[in-house]
């Protein structure tokens, strides 16, 4: 639809919107009727802090694999502590799990904890998602990248390529991205967009994304001329997070924290809501979005990685049942954590301890309105990681100024 492209690219001209103008580009161009229903649905239902829902989750995580070619330091999957059992999904269980969301989704992310170009099948899974009407965007370390994965990514269609990549050179970029080869990223990139370029097609939008930490924030404004010079169509300048069962967060911020930047708070104690602080509303996961990990186990989101903490599990199901997984126990019981009703059948999940419940009074039943001393995040285990690529971020101001918490799944 021409009204649909053009609000589209006006969305693109929209620096600010970042990730939210991705997730409103996906939801005109893959919507129907029936996903547009679903989303209307699920948003009221999320107002109304409904603990059983009707609606489906419009966005899905599917991770071809967990397995990682680096070893960045504050990763489960590079400090091998993921808790699951690391494997590659199969295309046949790729669409055994997608096709059952089919009507209802407007984007899949392929990736979650590890380097979805390892696994070989990545680029029909994409094109399977783009054939079916569903957005794909998929986050990639571009190190192991050869020319048949570039062209491979550009055949399926995939539709946005977020490229990790935190520094301008080897020495800022490997603190982090540890095994990670910078120049094989920037030619990787280049190279990419030539391509892209050189066959007159608008995908992938290709975002460099920055992560920024103490040992690189002195390289962000070397970052833009770089994006600009090597034709990114953004970069994006995100918080950096720990990982959500770190015990020793006060260290792990004073090592990695920036110090000049506004829009990550380098206090040990602070809260880390994904950019859902502000909003007095339930957790957006628990009503938008599923996550099915590379072994097949259902995170209640992108942010919590051990199989323990699993809501579900794909292959305990012979009929994969959406609704039913959707409003199993744990989710009801994470919901209820967010409403002033009373539910006996509540149980314990991860999301109790999590940031995103534990501090901030708008989130809490009315009835128990009342603000929280916060909780030592070094001394509660369970509390979470700030805003994870994975989940929404709050993209750091690079002129140095506060930058306000952006909501964006
Ligand atoms: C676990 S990675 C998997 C995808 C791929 N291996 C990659 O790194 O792009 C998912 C996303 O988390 C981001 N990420 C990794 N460490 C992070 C951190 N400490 N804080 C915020 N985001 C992080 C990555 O940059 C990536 O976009
Ligand atoms: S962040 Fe990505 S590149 Fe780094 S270890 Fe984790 S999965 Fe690998
Ligand atoms: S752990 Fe936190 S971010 Fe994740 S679903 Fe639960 S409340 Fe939401």
């Amino acid at each position: 639809m021409a009204v649909n492209r053009r609000a589209s690219r006006l969305l693109k001209s929209i620096p600010q919107y970042t990730r939210m103008g991705r997730h409103m580009r996906a939801v005109l161009e893959h919507g129907t009727p029936r996903k547009w229903i679903n989303l209307a649905l699920v948003e009221s239902e999320r107002k109304l802090r409904r603990i059983e829902v009707k609606g489906r989750p419009y966005i899905l995580f599917l991770d071809p694999c967990n397995f990682c070619n680096l070893r960045c330091p504050l990763c489960p999957t590079g400090m091998e502590d993921l808790g699951r059992k690391q494997t590659m999904m199969s295309f046949d269980c790729f669409k055994r799990y997608l096709d059952p969301h089919l009507p209802y989704l407007f984007e899949v992310n392929v990736h979650n904890w590890g380097e979805s170009l390892l696994n070989p099948d990545v680029f029909r899974m994409i094109a399977y998602a783009q054939l079916n009407n569903v957005g794909t965007n998929m986050s990639s370390n571009l190190v192991i990248a050869q020319e048949h994965h570039l062209d491979g990514l550009l055949d399926a269609g995939l539709e946005h390529l977020t490229v990790s990549l935190d520094g301008t050179d080897q020495a800022s970029y490997e603190k982090y991205r540890v095994r990670g080869k910078f120049d094989r990223v920037i030619e990787n990139l280049s190279s990419l967009i030539r391509k892209r370029n050189a066959r007159g097609l608008k995908t992938p939008f290709v975002e460099w994304q920055y992560i920024v930490m103490k040992h690189n924030e002195d390289n962000v404004d070397e970052a833009e001329r770089l994006a600009v010079s090597l034709g990114v169509d953004r970069i994006r300048f995100i918080p950096v997070g720990l990982p959500f069962e770190s015990r020793n967060r006060r260290i792990l911020a004073d090592e990695w924290f920036p110090t000049k930047f506004e829009g990550r708070d380098k206090g040990a104690d602070t809260p880390q809501t994904f950019g859902q602080a502000d909003r007095p509303a339930p957790c957006y996961y628990l009503y938008r979005s599923m996550v099915v990990n590379a072994d097949g186990g259902v995170s209640p989101c992108c942010i919590v990685y051990k199989d323990r903490r699993d809501f579900d599990h794909m292959e305990a199901h012979e009929t994969i049942d959406i609704p039913g997984i959707w409003n199993n126990e744990k989710y009801r019981s994470a919901r209820a954590l967010y409403t002033d009703k009373d539910w006996d059948g509540r149980k314990k999940t991860i999301c109790d301890g999590c940031d995103i419940f534990q501090r901030h009074p708008s989130k809490l039943p009315k009835s128990a309105r009342q603000p929280k001393p916060a909780v030592s995040a070094v001394d509660n285990v369970t509390t979470g990681v700030a805003g994870s690529v994975k989940g929404p971020t709050t993209v750091l101001n690079v002129s140095h100024r506060p930058s306000p918490e952006r909501q964006a799944p």
